[in-house]
């Protein structure tokens, strides 16, 4: 397989950019030119940022799976497809070809038809990191189903309101699942969310861990069983269902500045154009190559750069159950030799967790297949970014700082491995078709340099590319409100970025009340509910500090009601509050008690003293005369924890 719009040289790019924005129906009719249709596209490309609507080829009909899967079988039918790598190092590790994909992912189509699932219906998937979530991702693409994957650390109320929200009546699932030495007891999970949700009609379940699990008659089924029932069928072809370019292909959530995940709904065909795009040319994929990306597919970069991307590419895509550190901190490069993969990406917490190990795990190790390393998911510090490509890359591997977000599909600013230049802690250049604006608090173009010879702004996109997100589910007027109204006919991405006279971006993180914890989102908003949801709370205010290895922590201010003889044990209390409301990724790193927070006179939290507070400032905090009671300052500040 060749992929026509591979830009391999700086030039290319240059010219590649430039057709992109000055005519972007061509470029992009030709990119599409390069996949699988049932039909093709009558306009490719219809937008107002307005409402927001935004329609690439438009009436095209087509499945992405015949483009992950169908078109290459007759070439590559026996290359692997996925390379599986189990948590234990002791298991065998499994490869899935393309041929074989094709068949487990027919089979299993014909479990989700025997189980009452087609196309249109919302099925959540809530598994841990085994091949058959990507047959069960993929199978619903090809049977036109809208899968809504959750994370495996997400609690059940988390799940409950996601099913709630997408009104979601099917999930699939696991008994448990490996991570390093837990078993997360993931059927178990789902029954507890499923307490709150009666609707939901079937559960199919994986066999992993082989851990008691109840199985409600009528409603639960094992995925072996039915399979069992799809073989005597003899043949599985399943044929794929006809998808409109702008039928949803799937939900994900994630947090933003409400208390509320939101639903960011892809579409089928722009999102493959864009992730296959960025795949081919961000990594400079080559056929035969392995890619390893460390991921969850609980995360859109599973989603994009496991599954969909790498698949349409062709790909052979390496997916790993386990976590970094274990059995020890040298697991990924044990893996990335064993498989001789050339690519390994991974997200910034990550290296500086490994980083913090030395070079002993990594010594004897051969990384010499390793053609580029990659980060994404939080800005890398530079001294994590040397690390990388000293001990990892040996100085020769090109980094790629990949900067994207879960509405963005795929990669929108990042330098194309080895074609275009990279920069320590820079993502650099804008993908073709991906029109970035640094804007001031009004929206008006930044155009004057700061102290450092810098543009300094909130990061805008001007036009669609074709991997934007469509809508918000079950409530478009949120899209709008989120992503479209901040600045007129601007798509407003939440973080800030400075530029370089060469055209360089460096994203300097959220300017919004969105936190990144070791790469995941999560909403200041969102932990303060879970926080309240607490009896003894009276109210909380949740900010972000800096954190060694997670890059940002989470610290938060609570005013406790209920008596307080063992602040450390109530701080246990309400960690466990908030695991069990959002998850254990969100629980606050530090929590101190407080007699009061700082409030403007129209009772708006001051934020930003709070967050100095917890960057460690005592002294410059800024003009604190506006607050209701400026003494609380004093007290916060005496207190620190
Ligand atoms: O703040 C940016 C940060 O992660 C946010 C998006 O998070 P999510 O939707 O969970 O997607 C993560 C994986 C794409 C962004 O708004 N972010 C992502 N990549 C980078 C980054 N910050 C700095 N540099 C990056 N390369």
């Amino acid at each position: 397989m060749s992929y026509p719009y591979q830009i391999k040289s700086l030039d290319s790019y240059n010219e590649a950019y430039t057709k992109s924005i000055e005519s972007p129906e061509t470029y992009w009719g030709e990119v599409a030119e390069n996949f699988q249709w049932r039909k093709k596209w009558d306009k490719v490309l219809e937008w107002n940022f307005k409402e927001p609507s935004i329609k690439w080829f438009q009436n095209a009909k087509l499945n992405i799976t015949e483009n992950c899967i169908d078109r290459h079988l007759a070439t590559k039918g026996n290359q692997p497809a996925i390379i599986w790598e189990p948590n234990d190092p002791d298991e065998h590790h499994r490869v899935i070809t393309y041929k074989d994909l094709y068949f487990k992912v027919t089979q299993f189509c014909h479990v989700l038809k025997n189980n009452g699932i087609s196309k249109g219906d919302r099925v959540c998937i809530y598994m841990g990191m085994v091949p058959e979530l990507a047959v069960a991702v993929l199978a619903c693409a090809r049977i036109g189903a809208i899968h809504s994957v959750i994370f495996g650390g997400f609690s059940a109320q988390s799940i409950a309101d996601r099913l709630h929200d997408a009104h979601a009546e099917f999930i699939i699932t696991c008994d448990g699942a490996y991570r390093g030495n837990k078993e997360i007891p993931l059927k178990s999970v789902i029954d507890d969310a499923l307490i709150q949700c009666n609707f939901v009609k079937k559960v199919i379940v994986l066999t992993r861990t082989r851990q008691a699990v109840s199985m409600i008659k009528g409603r639960d089924v094992w995925w072996e069983d039915e399979i069992k029932k799809v073989e005597t069928m003899g043949s599985p072809d399943f044929p794929a269902a006809e998808m409109d370019a702008e039928d949803p292909l799937f939900i994900l959530y994630t947090s933003g500045s409400t208390g509320k995940p939101k639903g960011v709904v892809h579409s089928c065909a722009g999102y493959m154009i864009w992730t296959t795009f960025t795949f081919v040319n961000v990594f400079q994929y080559q056929p035969g190559e392995v890619h390893f990306c460390t991921a969850d597919i609980g995360w859109i970069t599973g989603h994009s750069y496991i599954v969909y991307g790498p698949l349409c590419s062709g790909a052979t895509s390496l997916m790993f159950e386990g976590i970094p550190t274990w059995p020890d901190a040298g697991r990924f490069w044990e893996i990335v030799e064993k498989h001789k993969a050339n690519i390994i990406y991974t997200a910034p917490t990550a290296i500086r967790s490994l980083m913090s190990f030395g070079e002993e795990p990594i010594q004897g190790k051969d990384l010499s297949s390793l053609r580029l390393i990659g980060t994404v998911g939080e800005p890398i510090n530079e001294e994590a970014w040397k690390w990388y490509h000293e001990h990892i890359g040996k100085g020769k591997c090109p980094v790629i700082d990949t900067w994207w977000q879960t509405e963005t599909g795929a990669c929108l600013i990042s330098n194309l491995a080895g074609v275009t230049p990279h920069k320590a802690s820079w993502a650099t250049l804008p993908l073709p078709g991906v029109q970035p604006v640094l804007v001031d608090e009004k929206g008006i173009e930044i155009t004057e340099k700061d102290e450092h010879g810098f543009l300094k702004g909130n990061l805008c996109i001007k036009a669609p590319w074709p991997g934007i997100l469509r809508t918000t589910y079950g409530d478009h007027e949120r899209c709008r409100l989120n992503y479209f109204a901040t600045y007129e006919n601007l798509y407003f991405t939440g973080d800030g970025a400075i530029k370089d006279d060469q055209g360089n971006y460096r994203i300097t993180g959220r300017v919004d009340d969105v936190l990144n914890i070791s790469g995941h989102r999560i909403g200041t908003a969102e932990v303060e509910n879970a926080i309240n949801m607490h009896s003894g709370v009276v109210e909380s205010a949740v900010v972000g500090y800096p954190h060694d290895i997670k890059g940002q922590g989470i610290y938060a201010y609570v005013i406790y009601g209920g008596k307080l003889d063992d602040q450390n044990l109530t701080r246990l209390d309400i960690n466990s509050t908030v695991a069990k409301v959002i998850g254990a990724i969100a629980k606050p790193d530090k929590i101190q008690f407080v007699s009061g927070l700082p409030k403007t006179r129209s009772g708006k939290i001051m934020r930003r003293i709070l967050r100095k507070i917890a960057e460690g400032e005592t002294q410059n905090l800024g003009d604190t005369s506006t607050l209701l009671d400026p003494l609380i300052v004093d007290e916060i500040v005496k207190n620190r924890v």
